[in-house]
């Protein structure tokens, strides 16, 4: 912690001087020491929690803040951007947390980890023990999660136990465990985990040169990733790096929404758990965890709540696609989500939003195959998409094309294609 205050123009005796610091973590990026290079602990000046030697890092963090300029220009937004946390070394957010919390475990002494998953907590909680040689076993529900998800722990070689029931009954199961069993408990209820996820709000800042962005957009499921953002936000306000802190929007999946519903209601007062079902695997959560820090968030920060439907998720899904960018279901509500926010005026045209991409595309490759085969969404669903929506949907589908092997039919197969519009 030393060198916070080495700098020549200390802001006071007690704070660090943040033209000091953000050249200290911009230097460390092109350091070889594996601590410098990951994008959590290059700030770990503002996570003291583990010392240096007992840290577990596989270089998550430092992801890309993309350009989505289709996005922008269907919305009518002068730009739009999307940290994508999906770059990330398990492909999503979850590994900005686990390298924190895991690092506190192996530091605590712990031989077993374990955590209730929708697939991408157990992929991170899963390599980052493989990195230290710990124990770890993942509860999951069985058939409920993505298959990517489910090789990553059994790739990484955590015990992989598949529960007959949905994450909330997962997690249900887990509470008795670490009662009855010493293993530390990696669920984002673990305040570690949320010091780790707020490290992107520090790197969001960075990529925007300190220009504070107007909102922040998350996928909420069991609801501690907007908090660990609000935290980081925060602590760069208290700390005089910025003036002032984004709004942070929480957007659910229609058929997952207890937060929704909650504000809706009694205005976040009570939540009450709903049996959740949508696609979006990872946000298929009806009691979370979280909520009561997600809506002190909204309220600070004057974000908002919003809610979509299946068909508006695979819609965002395949457009996040078309940029070249792509992430799983449960990211693209987030553009989805957009789309509400700009119609009801929330979202202005000048304004910079920032969709947080949290899963990587090939974490749900057999979501984006039914999608793009027509198998994804039923007719019931598809009812009530206006013509234009319809159209959209047709541009944005690419089915596989299979052929014979001759040369011939791959040529008709470009002309036929060349006859059609470029793709959107
Ligand atoms: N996006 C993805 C890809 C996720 O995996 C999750 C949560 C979220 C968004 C929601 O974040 O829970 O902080 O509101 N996945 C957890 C898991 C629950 O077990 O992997 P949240």
């Amino acid at each position: 912690m030393s060198e916070l205050y080495s700098a020549s123009r200390p802001v006071s005796k007690n704070r660090p001087n943040p033209g000091a610091l953000r050249y200290l973590w911009q230097e460390r990026r092109t350091s070889t020491m594996a601590i410098d290079q990951s994008g959590v602990w290059r700030f770990r000046d503002l996570l003291p929690i583990v010392p240096d030697e007992r840290i577990v890092t596989l270089r998550e963090g430092n992801t890309p803040l993309y350009e989505m300029p289709k996005a922008a220009a269907a919305l009518g937004l002068n730009w739009l951007l999307a940290k994508h946390q999906g770059m990330n070394p398990t492909g999503s957010f979850k590994d900005t947390g686990m390298t924190a919390a895991l690092s506190v475990a192996v530091a605590s002494g712990y031989e077993w980890v374990a955590c209730a998953s929708t697939g991408n907590t157990s992929a991170a909680m899963a390599a980052y023990a493989a990195r230290a040689g710990l124990r770890s076993m993942v509860l999951i529900p069985e058939g409920k999660i993505a298959w990517g998800k489910l090789s990553q722990s059994m790739d990484y070689g955590s015990t992989t136990i598949q529960l007959r029931t949905d994450f909330d009954g997962c997690v249900r199961v887990l509470g008795e465990i670490v009662q009855r069993a010493p293993v530390y408990l990696l669920n984002s209820v673990n305040p570690y985990r949320l010091e780790g996820q707020k490290t992107p709000a520090f790197e969001i800042l960075e990529q925007c040169e300190w220009q504070v962005p107007h909102h922040i957009i998350v996928p909420g499921g069991n609801l501690a990733n907007c908090s660990a953002l609000g935290k980081g936000f925060a602590e760069m306000l208290h700390l005089g790096f910025i003036h002032r802190v984004p709004k942070i929007s929480v957007i659910q999946a229609e058929g997952a929404n207890p937060l929704y519903q909650s504000l809706r209601t009694n205005g976040g007062v009570s939540l009450e758990p709903v049996t959740a079902n949508t696609r979006a695997s990872a946000i298929q959560i009806g009691n979370p965890a979280s909520w009561k820090k997600a809506v002190r968030i909204l309220a600070s920060t004057g974000g908002w709540c919003e809610q979509v439907s299946e068909r508006e998720i695979a819609l965002a899904k395949a457009e996040i696609g078309a940029e070249g960018i792509g992430c799983e279901p449960a990211s693209a509500v987030t553009l989805a989500g957009l789309k509400k926010l700009v119609a009801s005026g929330r979202v202005g045209k000048e304004e910079t939003a920032i969709l947080l991409l949290t899963g990587h595309t090939l974490k749900d490759s057999e979501y984006t195959i039914k999608y793009h085969r027509g198998e994804l969404l039923t007719e019931a669903e598809m009812m009530g998409a206006s013509a234009e929506e319809l159209a959209l949907h047709a541009s944005l589908r690419h089915e596989p094309i299979v052929l014979d092997a001759e040369a011939d039919a791959v040529l008709r197969a470009i002309d036929a294609q060349m006859q059609s519009a470029l793709p959107a």
